[in-house]
């Protein structure tokens, strides 16, 4: 609802891209507020690609555009900008906010909860043209009027003080220790090409889900040939001390996210267990 309550009542149909799970999510909320037209849609080929720019019609009287920059389950991540200059860009950026420089001045409108790059949840973080709000319908309750989250210095209710506050220690630990998001991009990639080389060079043992030039630097999904093996997989990593590393409930398989705070130590030990695990497994 965040980006979709922007506009007044309209009849032209807002631009969608259905490039996974989150943006699959987000159309029904958008056809709450008035018409969308999915401009494109990877369900029936599993997710496993995003489109190239020659595959989008974009309307150039939409009232807006709207896509998700990295799908979280499918791990599947946009490496350009995407739309027109001309038709007010919107994107949920929920799980790659702050994992590489942006540039937000194209943007008319980007959001993302903190609990990936950020900090813990509770809080959202919207940035927004702030001549949009002119034009925004007057009708909307309280809570989804930027109007007023504006007017009042963004504390209209009462805010998550603990959660933006760890926001705060997290971008400075960003500026002063990493030395900045461009800084923060070469870790992140490299991080990211050290694991998918690991299913690379397993000779089928692993398989990436993500086309190659789709993939995601934040969350690396896959499938082990023998899908028996992954839920070995999953209890000897948990031995070990990996976490968290089975894929999302609505596709099964494995993930492991790389988000900012995890180390390109943490990322080389997973590596090697990687490896081990395929010596002692591969037939
Ligand atoms: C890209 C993206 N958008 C939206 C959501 C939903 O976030 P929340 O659970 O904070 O509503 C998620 C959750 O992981 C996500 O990854």
């Amino acid at each position: 609802m965040i980006a979709m309550s922007l506009l007044r009542g309209r009849s032209i149909p807002a631009d969608y891209i259905v490039s996974g799970y989150w943006s699959w999510k987000s159309v029904p909320e958008a056809q709450r507020e008035g018409p969308v037209r999915v401009i494109w849609n990877g369900e029936a080929s599993g997710f496993n690609c995003l489109p190239s720019e020659g595959e989008l019609n974009y309307g150039s009287d939409a009232p807006y555009f709207h896509y998700v920059s990295n799908e979280t389950v499918e791990g599947l991540q946009f490496h350009r900008l995407l739309g027109t200059d001309g038709v007010p860009r919107i994107c949920d950026m929920s799980s790659d906010l702050l994992c590489r420089p942006v540039p937000s001045h194209r943007f008319a409108l980007m959001y993302a909860h903190a609990q990936k790059n950020l900090g813990p949840s509770g809080a959202t973080v919207v940035i927004l043209r702030e001549d949009l709000v002119r034009d925004m319908r007057r009708d909307l309750p309280a809570m989804l009027d930027y109007r007023l989250h504006l007017e009042h210095g963004s504390i209209y209710n009462t805010p998550p003080v603990f959660p933006i506050y760890v926001i705060l220690l997290v971008t400075r630990w960003l500026r002063s220790e990493i030395g900045g998001l461009e800084k923060m991009c070469e870790i992140n990639c490299r991080k990211a090409e050290r694991l998918y080389s690991v299913l690379d060079s397993s000779g089928g043992f692993y398989a990436g889900r993500a086309a190659a030039r789709d993939r995601s630097w934040m969350n690396v999904a896959f499938n082990i040939h023998d899908r028996k093996l992954e839920s070995l997989f999953l209890s000897d990593a948990e031995t070990l001390g990996f976490r968290g590393l089975e894929g999302h409930r609505t596709i099964g398989g494995l993930r492991a996210s790389l988000y900012n705070a995890i180390t390109p130590e943490a990322v080389d030990a997973l590596c090697s267990f990687m490896k081990d695990f395929q010596a002692r497994h591969a037939e």
